[in-house]
Order: structure tokens, then sequence, then C-alpha cells
């Protein structure tokens, strides 16, 4: 059974600057949650119990936001906000670790980070830039994969062809019914990508992924790259591919992200018929 999530933190959000500043771009809200409250919501519902988050600098907010927050429970005791504190405390549960990534050097190098929390376990990784439709359980689906095989399994989306260049690209060949990957590329230039195939931030990994991160050279940007060590795994054992049933929000680009919140605003019945009247007011005056 996989228990062990890890979610790497640590980039700076230069996308949003000066927003993420002082405060993590993981923070940043998409109608009343921050986006990494939503990565943990989804673990949470495919039976994760343990939370493993690589952090860097000025991370501290995420901290708080799955701490106790005893002072603020009290204020909203006193004026009867019950429903609020359900809403603040339904993390305390939670067994959650904090390690510190000490210089930004990549995805592959913040997993690695990871390596004596999780052992000789497979675990889950979640990107929580990559929003998906909470009605279509991913990580769900994906473990159900890894119990069947117990190799790894990566989320993949097809992507625009001129998108190519911003994601791992993969290609796949279907084996009775399953969807296996036969090579991995960083980010390559459009003209390379042998598909428009992309990695999306949900993996579930096998320990073996860790020798191969210990012995990476920096691959694309400079940085330790996961793609590449999923290659060099690829030699050692099959990694199945998980084509991604519903829809996923980019959240980690500032045009990705205010689809993100309109998508979700819409789907909230607080707000949602409110909205779309004002949106089709809005646009009915262009
Ligand atoms: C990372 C991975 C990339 C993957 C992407 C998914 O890139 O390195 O392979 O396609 O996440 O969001 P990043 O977006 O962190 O640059």
């Amino acid at each position: 059974m996989i228990k062990k999530a890890v979610l790497p933190v640590a980039g700076l959000g230069t996308r949003f600057l000066p927003a993420t500043k002082a405060s993590p771009k993981e923070m940043l809200p998409v109608v009343d949650k921050p986006l990494i409250q939503y990565a943990v919501e989804e673990a949470i519902n495919a039976g994760i119990e343990e939370f493993i988050f690589i952090t860097g600098k000025h991370k501290r907010a995420i901290e708080d936001h799955f701490d106790k927050a005893y002072e603020l429970e009290e204020r909203l005791k006193l004026a009867g906000k019950f429903n609020l504190i359900k809403k603040i405390n339904s993390f305390d549960h939670l067994n959650i670790a904090f390690i510190r990534q000490k210089e930004p050097k990549g995805l592959g190098d913040a997993i690695l980070h990871a390596k004596p929390f999780v052992q000789e376990e497979a675990f889950v990784v979640i990107l929580s830039d990559d929003l998906i439709d909470p009605e279509y359980p991913a990580l769900k689906d994906m473990i159900k994969i890894y119990e069947n095989k117990r190799f790894s399994v990566i989320a993949l989306e097809e992507v625009p062809w001129e998108e190519v260049s911003r994601y791992g690209i993969v290609s796949i060949r279907m084996v009775n019914g399953d969807c296996v990957v036969e090579d991995l590329v960083e980010k390559p230039d459009r003209s390379k990508a042998m598909s428009n195939l992309a990695i999306v931030g949900r993996y579930i990994l096998t320990p073996s992924i860790f020798k191969y991160l210990e012995n990476l050279t920096p691959g694309k940007g400079g940085e330790i790259q996961l793609t590449d060590a999923l290659k060099m795994l690829l030699k050692e054992e099959p990694i199945y591919g998980y084509i991604l049933k519903g829809k996923r929000y980019d959240a980690g680009e500032k045009l990705g992200y205010l689809k993100t919140i309109i998508e979700f605003a819409l789907k909230d019945p607080e707000v949602s018929s409110d909205l779309l009247n004002f949106l089709k007011e809005r646009v009915s005056t262009l």
C-alpha cells in the first residue's frame, strides 16, 4: 500500500512576482483554499497518510497552514463560527515532515531529499502547480495501477505541440491495454519531441529511483531532472503511463492560474451564479 507523498514546494515562483516575494506560490488561493491544500486533499482521498514537504526559503506559511491555529480557533469559538473551525482544522491528524532543500537544484534533487523518510517504499509525488479536477481522482487510479504492476506510474496528458518544450515528453506503446513508457526527454525543442504526450505533476515512484537521482549530473536548465532519472530507471524496470481523464489546470503560470480560479469558482455554489452573471455582463460589454 502506498502511504507516503512527497510534495516539492521549494520553487521560487518567479512567474508570480511580486506576489511571491515573501510568500510561497503554493499558498496562492484558488477561491478559498491555497493551491497546496488541493494537492493534500487529493492525496488524502487516495489514501495517503504521510506527507513530506521539500521546502526552501520563505515557505514558513505552508508549515503554518497545516499546523494547529489555537488562537484563531479560540476566537472563532468565541464568535460561534463553528463551521469555520472545521474548515481550518481538518489537517490536525496528518503526519507531515518538512525538509529544507538548501539550493534550488531541480525537481530530481528535491525528490532525493525525501529518501531518508521514504526508504524502501514506493511513494507518490505531487506537483501542486498542476491542479487536477477533483471529480476524476487521478492519484487513486494510478495507485490501482501500481498495486497491480508494482512499478512506477506517471500521469500523462496530450498538450498542444507549441507547448512541448515546457514539459517532460514521453513516447508510449500499448501492451495488452496497458500504457507502457518507451522513452522520456525533459523539455525538448518542438522539432525534437517524439510526441506531444507530456508528463503532468503526478508520479508514483519505486524506491529504485533514488540510486539514479544520486548519480545524476545536471540536465536541462542546469538542474537535476527527475525525467532523466526516470529514463535511466527504464533500463532496469518498466514504467507505466496513466492518461489523465479529468481536466488539468496549469496554475503554475499567470493565465493558467486565472483560468483555474474561474473554473473552480464556477463550481462553488456560494459564488457560481453571481460570478457567471458578472462574466456574461462583462463579456457583453467588450
Ligand atoms: C516538471 C517536470 C516536467 C513535467 C512538469 C509537469 O517541470 O520536470 O517533466 O512535465 O513538471 O508540470 P516544471 O513544471 O517543474 O518545470
